[in-house]
Protein backbone atom coordinates (compact mmCIF):
# COMPACT_ATOMS: atom_id res chain seq x y z
CA UNK A 1 0.00 0.00 0.00
CA UNK A 2 0.99 3.67 -0.59
CA UNK A 3 0.07 6.40 0.90
CA UNK A 4 0.89 10.53 0.60
CA UNK A 5 0.70 13.10 3.10
CA UNK A 6 0.24 16.00 2.10
CA UNK A 7 0.08 19.67 4.51
CA UNK A 8 -0.08 22.66 5.15
CA UNK A 9 -1.80 23.83 1.88
CA UNK A 10 -3.21 26.53 2.68
CA UNK A 11 -5.77 27.56 -0.45
CA UNK A 12 -7.46 30.52 -0.66
CA UNK A 13 -10.68 31.22 -2.93
CA UNK A 14 -8.52 34.16 -4.09
CA UNK A 15 -6.38 31.89 -5.79
CA UNK A 16 -2.40 32.94 -5.95
CA UNK A 17 0.72 30.30 -5.25
CA UNK A 18 -0.34 28.33 -3.18
CA UNK A 19 -3.26 27.30 -5.52
CA UNK A 20 -0.88 27.27 -8.72
CA UNK A 21 1.21 24.81 -5.70
CA UNK A 22 -1.33 22.72 -5.37
CA UNK A 23 -2.45 21.83 -9.23
CA UNK A 24 1.52 20.93 -9.65
CA UNK A 25 0.93 18.60 -6.72
CA UNK A 26 -2.10 17.07 -7.52
CA UNK A 27 -0.57 16.30 -10.89
CA UNK A 28 2.58 14.89 -9.52
CA UNK A 29 0.87 12.81 -6.90
CA UNK A 30 -1.85 11.26 -9.56
CA UNK A 31 1.14 10.32 -12.19
CA UNK A 32 4.43 10.03 -10.10
CA UNK A 33 2.63 8.36 -6.89
CA UNK A 34 0.02 7.05 -7.76
CA UNK A 35 -0.88 6.43 -3.76
CA UNK A 36 -3.74 4.39 -2.77
CA UNK A 37 -4.84 7.12 -0.09
CA UNK A 38 -4.08 10.81 0.33
CA UNK A 39 -4.05 12.07 3.29
CA UNK A 40 -4.14 16.01 4.29
CA UNK A 41 -2.87 16.84 7.68
CA UNK A 42 -4.54 20.15 7.96
CA UNK A 43 -4.20 24.17 7.62
CA UNK A 44 -6.37 23.12 4.57
CA UNK A 45 -7.43 26.96 4.08
CA UNK A 46 -5.38 29.84 3.91
CA UNK A 47 -5.38 31.24 7.39
CA UNK A 48 -8.94 31.64 8.74
CA UNK A 49 -11.26 29.20 9.82
CA UNK A 50 -14.02 31.40 9.20
CA UNK A 51 -13.89 31.64 5.12
CA UNK A 52 -16.42 29.58 4.07
CA UNK A 53 -15.31 30.37 0.80
CA UNK A 54 -11.67 29.11 0.91
CA UNK A 55 -13.28 25.79 2.71
CA UNK A 56 -15.14 25.68 -0.59
CA UNK A 57 -12.29 26.17 -2.89
CA UNK A 58 -10.06 23.92 -1.62
CA UNK A 59 -13.02 20.93 -1.02
CA UNK A 60 -12.99 21.50 -5.15
CA UNK A 61 -9.56 21.40 -5.47
CA UNK A 62 -8.79 17.87 -3.41
CA UNK A 63 -11.52 16.55 -6.08
CA UNK A 64 -8.92 16.55 -8.40
CA UNK A 65 -6.80 13.66 -6.70
CA UNK A 66 -7.35 9.85 -8.73
CA UNK A 67 -6.92 8.58 -5.02
CA UNK A 68 -9.45 8.11 -1.94
CA UNK A 69 -8.52 11.66 0.04
CA UNK A 70 -9.26 12.05 3.94
CA UNK A 71 -8.90 15.63 5.04
CA UNK A 72 -7.52 16.55 8.72
CA UNK A 73 -8.49 19.68 10.29
CA UNK A 74 -5.44 22.17 11.66
CA UNK A 75 -5.44 25.48 13.71
CA UNK A 76 -5.88 27.55 10.53
CA UNK A 77 -9.22 25.36 9.88
CA UNK A 78 -10.65 25.19 13.21
CA UNK A 79 -8.89 27.72 15.55
CA UNK A 80 -7.07 26.13 18.43
CA UNK A 81 -7.61 25.22 21.97
CA UNK A 82 -5.94 26.79 24.94
CA UNK A 83 -5.93 30.10 26.42
CA UNK A 84 -3.55 31.93 23.86
CA UNK A 85 -4.74 30.68 20.36
CA UNK A 86 -3.62 32.13 17.09
CA UNK A 87 -5.21 35.70 16.59
CA UNK A 88 -7.75 34.79 19.68
CA UNK A 89 -9.22 32.68 17.16
CA UNK A 90 -10.40 29.47 19.58
CA UNK A 91 -11.75 26.20 18.32
CA UNK A 92 -15.31 26.03 18.64
CA UNK A 93 -18.16 23.99 17.48
CA UNK A 94 -19.60 26.35 15.27
CA UNK A 95 -16.21 25.85 13.32
CA UNK A 96 -15.74 22.63 13.68
CA UNK A 97 -19.17 22.36 11.70
CA UNK A 98 -18.28 24.63 8.74
CA UNK A 99 -15.40 22.32 8.45
CA UNK A 100 -17.11 19.33 8.83
CA UNK A 101 -19.48 19.68 6.65
CA UNK A 102 -16.89 20.46 3.98
CA UNK A 103 -14.13 17.49 4.30
CA UNK A 104 -16.01 15.06 6.35
CA UNK A 105 -15.50 14.24 10.21
CA UNK A 106 -11.94 15.16 10.52
CA UNK A 107 -11.06 11.63 11.65
CA UNK A 108 -10.98 8.33 10.03
CA UNK A 109 -9.80 4.30 10.24
CA UNK A 110 -8.30 2.00 7.38
CA UNK A 111 -7.72 -1.34 8.27
CA UNK A 112 -5.86 -3.03 5.40
CA UNK A 113 -5.38 -6.64 4.35
CA UNK A 114 -1.33 -6.75 5.26
CA UNK A 115 -1.99 -5.76 9.32
CA UNK A 116 -2.22 -2.03 9.82
CA UNK A 117 -4.48 -0.10 10.59
CA UNK A 118 -4.26 3.85 9.40
CA UNK A 119 -5.91 6.26 11.85
CA UNK A 120 -6.12 9.52 11.13
CA UNK A 121 -8.17 12.41 14.19
CA UNK A 122 -8.61 15.78 14.84
CA UNK A 123 -5.38 17.63 17.34
CA UNK A 124 -7.37 20.68 17.21
CA UNK A 125 -10.12 19.78 20.11
CA UNK A 126 -7.50 18.15 22.32
CA UNK A 127 -7.83 19.56 25.72
CA UNK A 128 -11.03 22.48 24.36
CA UNK A 129 -13.09 20.78 26.43
CA UNK A 130 -15.55 20.35 23.93
CA UNK A 131 -18.17 17.74 23.42
CA UNK A 132 -16.85 16.72 20.41
CA UNK A 133 -13.34 16.06 21.82
CA UNK A 134 -15.16 13.80 24.26
CA UNK A 135 -16.79 11.93 21.58
CA UNK A 136 -13.25 12.34 20.19
CA UNK A 137 -11.85 10.08 23.01
CA UNK A 138 -14.30 7.66 22.42
CA UNK A 139 -13.88 7.26 19.25
CA UNK A 140 -10.67 6.25 19.75
CA UNK A 141 -10.97 4.28 21.96
CA UNK A 142 -13.08 2.40 19.31
CA UNK A 143 -10.45 2.71 16.72
CA UNK A 144 -7.72 1.27 19.45
CA UNK A 145 -9.79 -2.16 19.97
CA UNK A 146 -10.28 -2.38 16.36
CA UNK A 147 -6.77 -1.73 15.80
CA UNK A 148 -5.54 -4.21 18.35
CA UNK A 149 -2.02 -6.36 17.29
CA UNK A 150 -1.81 -4.27 14.43
CA UNK A 151 0.58 -1.42 13.32
CA UNK A 152 -0.91 2.13 13.64
CA UNK A 153 0.30 4.36 11.33
CA UNK A 154 -1.28 7.85 12.94
CA UNK A 155 -2.26 10.96 11.09
CA UNK A 156 -2.69 14.21 12.88
CA UNK A 157 -2.13 17.90 12.48
CA UNK A 158 -0.15 18.90 15.38
CA UNK A 159 3.31 16.68 16.48
CA UNK A 160 2.97 14.24 19.83
CA UNK A 161 6.08 15.62 20.61
CA UNK A 162 7.47 19.56 20.32
CA UNK A 163 10.45 19.87 18.52
CA UNK A 164 11.33 22.44 21.16
CA UNK A 165 10.29 21.45 24.83
CA UNK A 166 9.18 23.82 27.07
CA UNK A 167 8.64 26.72 24.23
CA UNK A 168 5.38 28.47 24.69
CA UNK A 169 4.67 31.35 22.42
CA UNK A 170 3.09 29.23 19.78
CA UNK A 171 1.71 25.63 20.08
CA UNK A 172 4.06 23.65 17.90
CA UNK A 173 2.53 19.77 19.08
CA UNK A 174 -0.38 18.58 21.13
CA UNK A 175 -0.22 18.86 25.22
CA UNK A 176 2.02 16.18 27.10
CA UNK A 177 -0.97 15.02 28.92
CA UNK A 178 -2.86 14.53 25.30
CA UNK A 179 0.34 12.70 23.92
CA UNK A 180 -0.02 10.09 27.11
CA UNK A 181 -3.45 9.62 27.05
CA UNK A 182 -3.19 8.77 23.26
CA UNK A 183 -0.35 6.56 23.60
CA UNK A 184 -2.14 4.62 26.86
CA UNK A 185 -5.02 4.52 23.90
CA UNK A 186 -3.18 2.47 21.31
CA UNK A 187 -0.96 0.58 24.15
CA UNK A 188 -2.56 -2.98 22.50
CA UNK A 189 -1.48 -2.26 19.19
CA UNK A 190 1.96 -1.56 17.63
CA UNK A 191 2.00 2.60 17.40
CA UNK A 192 4.56 2.52 14.77
CA UNK A 193 4.41 5.70 13.00
CA UNK A 194 2.84 9.54 13.78
CA UNK A 195 2.52 11.63 10.47
CA UNK A 196 1.89 15.23 11.31
CA UNK A 197 1.98 18.42 9.42
CA UNK A 198 1.90 22.49 11.22
CA UNK A 199 5.83 22.93 11.57
CA UNK A 200 6.00 23.72 7.50
CA UNK A 201 9.15 21.25 7.11
CA UNK A 202 10.25 17.77 6.63
CA UNK A 203 11.70 15.54 9.34
CA UNK A 204 11.66 11.49 10.28
CA UNK A 205 12.90 10.54 13.30
CA UNK A 206 12.63 8.18 15.95
CA UNK A 207 10.97 8.93 19.18
CA UNK A 208 11.47 5.57 20.93
CA UNK A 209 10.11 2.83 18.81
CA UNK A 210 8.32 5.43 17.13
CA UNK A 211 8.63 7.15 13.45
CA UNK A 212 7.64 10.42 13.55
CA UNK A 213 7.03 12.37 10.26
CA UNK A 214 6.72 15.70 9.64
CA UNK A 215 4.81 16.66 6.65
CA UNK A 216 6.34 19.78 4.68
CA UNK A 217 4.07 21.85 3.04
CA UNK A 218 2.42 22.61 -0.54
CA UNK A 219 2.16 26.29 0.62
CA UNK A 220 5.21 27.89 2.07
CA UNK A 221 8.03 27.23 4.41
CA UNK A 222 8.10 29.40 7.75
CA UNK A 223 11.47 31.30 8.42
CA UNK A 224 11.55 31.71 11.95
CA UNK A 225 14.00 33.88 14.16
CA UNK A 226 12.95 32.03 17.14
CA UNK A 227 13.87 28.37 15.70
CA UNK A 228 15.13 26.23 12.58
CA UNK A 229 14.22 22.31 12.23
CA UNK A 230 13.93 19.44 9.57
CA UNK A 231 14.19 20.65 6.11
CA UNK A 232 12.72 23.57 5.37
CA UNK A 233 11.41 22.34 1.55
CA UNK A 234 7.63 22.18 -0.25
CA UNK A 235 6.62 18.52 -0.91
CA UNK A 236 5.11 15.85 -0.01
CA UNK A 237 5.80 12.44 2.40
CA UNK A 238 5.11 8.87 0.35
CA UNK A 239 5.04 6.11 2.68
CA UNK A 240 4.91 2.50 0.80
CA UNK A 241 3.91 -0.65 2.96
CA UNK A 242 4.92 -3.92 2.33
CA UNK A 243 3.56 -6.38 4.95
CA UNK A 244 4.82 -5.33 8.09
CA UNK A 245 7.67 -3.07 6.76
CA UNK A 246 7.24 1.20 6.33
CA UNK A 247 9.34 3.10 4.27
CA UNK A 248 9.04 6.71 4.57
CA UNK A 249 10.36 9.38 1.37
CA UNK A 250 10.62 12.94 1.09
CA UNK A 251 9.20 13.72 -2.31
CA UNK A 252 10.71 16.80 -3.23
CA UNK A 253 8.26 18.47 -6.63
CA UNK A 254 10.38 21.23 -7.70
CA UNK A 255 8.35 23.34 -9.75
CA UNK A 256 6.73 23.78 -6.82
CA UNK A 257 6.89 27.73 -6.26
CA UNK A 258 8.57 29.33 -2.77
CA UNK A 259 7.28 32.74 -1.92
CA UNK A 260 7.33 34.85 1.54
CA UNK A 261 3.48 34.51 2.57
CA UNK A 262 3.56 38.41 3.37
CA UNK A 263 4.60 38.42 -0.56
CA UNK A 264 1.12 36.82 -1.74
CA UNK A 265 -1.53 39.56 -1.98
CA UNK A 266 -4.45 37.01 -0.78
CA UNK A 267 -2.44 36.23 2.62
CA UNK A 268 -2.16 40.13 3.10
CA UNK A 269 -5.84 40.38 2.39
CA UNK A 270 -6.72 37.73 4.51
CA UNK A 271 -4.68 38.77 7.53
CA UNK A 272 -6.21 42.17 7.26
CA UNK A 273 -9.78 40.68 7.48
CA UNK A 274 -8.78 38.72 10.89
CA UNK A 275 -7.52 42.04 12.04
CA UNK A 276 -10.50 43.91 11.76
CA UNK A 277 -12.62 41.09 12.46
CA UNK A 278 -10.64 40.39 16.13
CA UNK A 279 -10.61 44.18 16.53
CA UNK A 280 -14.44 44.63 16.01
CA UNK A 281 -15.15 41.65 18.84
FE1 LIG B 1 0.28 25.58 8.43
FE1 LIG C 1 -0.86 24.60 11.71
Amino acid sequence: MRIVQISDTHLSHLGGVTSENFSILVDFVNTELRPDLVVNSGDVALLSPDSAEDREAARRLHERFDAPVRVLPGNHDLGEPGDHPWMGLAVTSERLRGFTDAFGPGRFLELDTEGWAIVGMNSEILSSGLDEEREQWEWLEGAAAASRDRSVMLFLHKPLWSPIPGYTEHALAIEESDRERLLAVFSDSRLRVVGSGHLHCFRSAFEGDVVTVWAPSSAFVVRSKDFSFGLSQLGVVEYRIEGDEVEVYFRSIPTLCEQEPFAMAEFVQTMAEIEAATASR
